[in-house]
């Protein structure tokens, strides 16, 4: 988007120097999956989440730069680890670390990412680096919380909406609340505003995470960049399984419990049937029309920013060009 060009410009430079540095650091077993990862791009939103937060209440977004670091940083090492808990052999069109390596160098490149990521939010202006520190921190443990929901819904029969919603808020939609709550901070926003800006980067986070569902299921795989039908494969209780479950008739939910169940079905078996009760009972339907309620909520908290409201648009578009993402 044209308006955030001078942020996209000033957030690559920190991202590039960051990605030099890990790229020269040594053991370089250990460092250049870091560089490899961040290399291999991505949308950069939370960064650009943070600087967007920072400008919209009228400060330099250079004051948020650290922040911004620290939490494209954290997010990284988030997947290289999510990675290696849902064996996903494709990360942004390339192979994943622990398939490309190995799982312990995932695992250790991936902690020292997370710890780089704290090193470069204490770079931040040490008046703001407390409160900073507060956030970060009670996001990054609700991400590993929510991470844990994941995994243990895997095998619990009965995974309700509710529980679902509670799981991405945390694994996903906290992280996106957490890069605009920062981004506030920095910008001395009050603590009102600074919540309202919170609770509209995680409601956008919700949405965000019902469509990624949905296109891990019906994404173009050459624009994806991760494998389509991952989470069919990984028994995970996305958005769609469970809204599945709740519109399917009876024969279908006695197929939903076989495809899962089975041992013996292929993979892309198992994809291809999953598909063709997911279309049968319209369940993306379903998923969209919750991800809007979302969506809607978050505007409703756009609304109360006290900020100007040409940013106040932009960043509307911006939530909304999101939510519109085929990769
Ligand atoms: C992927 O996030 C992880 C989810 C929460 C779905 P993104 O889709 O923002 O990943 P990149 O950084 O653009 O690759
Ligand atoms: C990702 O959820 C959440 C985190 C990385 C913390 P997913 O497992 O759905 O993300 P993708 O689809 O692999 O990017
Ligand atoms: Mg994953
Ligand atoms: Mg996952
Ligand atoms: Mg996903």
């Amino acid at each position: 988007m044209q308006a955030y060009a001078p942020l996209i410009k000033l957030l690559k430079k920190a991202v590039e120097e960051q990605q030099h540095a890990l790229n020269s650091s040594l053991p370089k077993e250990m460092y250049e999956p870091m560089s490899y990862i961040i290399g291999l791009g991505g949308k950069r939103v939370r960064p650009l989440l943070t600087l967007i937060g920072c400008d919209l209440f009228g400060a330099d977004p250079q004051e948020a730069i650290f922040s911004a670091l620290a939490v494209e940083l954290f997010h990284n090492f988030s997947l290289m680890h999510d990675d290696v808990l849902d064996k996903a052999p494709l990360r942004r069109g390339s192979t994943t670390v622990h398939e490309k390596w190995s799982e312990n160098i995932a695992l250790l490149s991936g902690d020292g990412l997370l710890v780089k990521s704290y090193q470069a939010l204490n770079k931040s202006n040490p008046v703001k680096v407390p409160e900073l520190l507060k956030l970060f921190s009670k996001t990054a443990v609700e991400v590993c919380e929510g991470q844990q929901m994941d995994m243990n819904f895997e095998t619990w029969d009965k995974v309700s909406i509710e529980n679902y919603i509670e799981m991405i808020t945390n694994k996903t939609a906290v992280l996106l609340g957490c890069s605009l709550g920062m981004g506030a901070i920095c910008a001395n926003a009050s603590a009102m505003q600074q919540e309202h800006v919170y609770e509209f980067g995680k409601h956008v986070g919700i949405a965000f995470q019902i469509l990624d569902d949905v296109l891990d299921v019906y994404a173009d795989d050459q624009k994806f960049g991760k494998q389509v039908g991952g989470d069919i494969i990984a028994n995970k209780k996305t958005f769609l399984l469970l809204g599945a479950y709740e519109l399917a008739n009876e024969s279908e939910t006695k197929e939903l419990d076989h495809l899962f169940y089975s041992q013996e079905i292929l993979h892309s078996e198992k994809i291809k049937q999953v598909t063709a009760i997911y279309n049968q009972t319209h369940v993306k339907e379903l998923a969209i029309n919750e991800a809007n309620k979302h969506t809607d909520i978050a505007l409703k908290h756009l609304g109360e920013l006290e900020a100007d409201i040409s940013k106040k648009n932009n960043l509307k578009t911006f939530a909304l060009d999101l939510l519109k993402r085929e990769a």
